[in-house]
């Protein structure tokens, strides 16, 4: 699976793709933000975590998609971005991204975004997409404000973070498809 932007290639990760990961996710700053990613973070988590997205892109029944965030013009992967707790029977999906610190603030997770949630709501036919943040993680909840999402609730004590074992209250921001094409002016 691969969607491209002016800057970006999306595309599942492979293996050789571990060293750039261990790099940008292995930061506190990045991980401390997100539920699911250890610390430290190791060439094992990286492998362990490819083989698994590489299983699943291969399987007709997905639960989600995982895309790595390459760079063109340096060809590194500076993040990852996908979709996950996809119900198609519903029209439902969560998102989530990360960027490496020394890329952050240029844009580029408001890029990957827009293109996974235009396949998300064309091809896939989506109805609904939400994004959780921790209360405290100001960039993730600006951003989905500038993506045009809104925030419909906060449940309170509901994500543990594995790498600062830290429990947080989490935001929920949702977007339904006609909010989306409206405010990306699509047709
Ligand atoms: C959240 C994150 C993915 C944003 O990535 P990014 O590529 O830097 O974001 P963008 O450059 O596309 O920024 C889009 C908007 O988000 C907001 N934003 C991003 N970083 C911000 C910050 N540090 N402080 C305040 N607002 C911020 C701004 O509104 C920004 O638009 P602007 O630059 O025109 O003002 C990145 O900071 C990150 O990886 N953080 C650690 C992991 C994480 O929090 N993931 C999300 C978990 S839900």
């Amino acid at each position: 699976m691969k969607l491209e932007t002016k800057r970006l290639i999306l595309r599942t990760p492979k293996i050789s793709d571990w060293k750039d990961i261990v790099e940008g996710i292995g930061n506190l700053k990045v991980s401390k933000n997100v539920s699911s990613v250890p610390y430290p973070y190791k060439k094992k988590d990286a492998l362990d975590w490819i083989n698994k997205q590489i299983k699943e892109s291969k399987k007709k029944k997905k639960k989600g998609y995982s895309f790595v965030i390459e760079l063109k013009s340096e060809k590194k992967i500076i993040g990852g971005s996908g979709l996950h707790k996809l119900n198609l029977e519903n029209g439902t999906a969560e998102t989530g991204s990360w960027i490496a610190e020394p890329y952050w603030r240029k844009g580029f997770a408001t890029e990957a975004k827009i293109a996974i949630n235009n396949f998300a709501f064309d091809k896939l036919k989506l109805i609904r997409l939400e994004s959780r943040s921790f209360i405290d993680n100001k960039a993730s909840n600006q951003m989905s404000k500038k993506l045009g999402l809104k925030l419909e609730g906060t449940l309170r004590q509901s994500e543990k973070c594995k790498a600062t074992r830290k429990v947080h209250d989490a935001n929920i921001w949702g977007i339904l498809k006609e909010g989306w094409k409206k405010k990306h002016k699509i047709k």
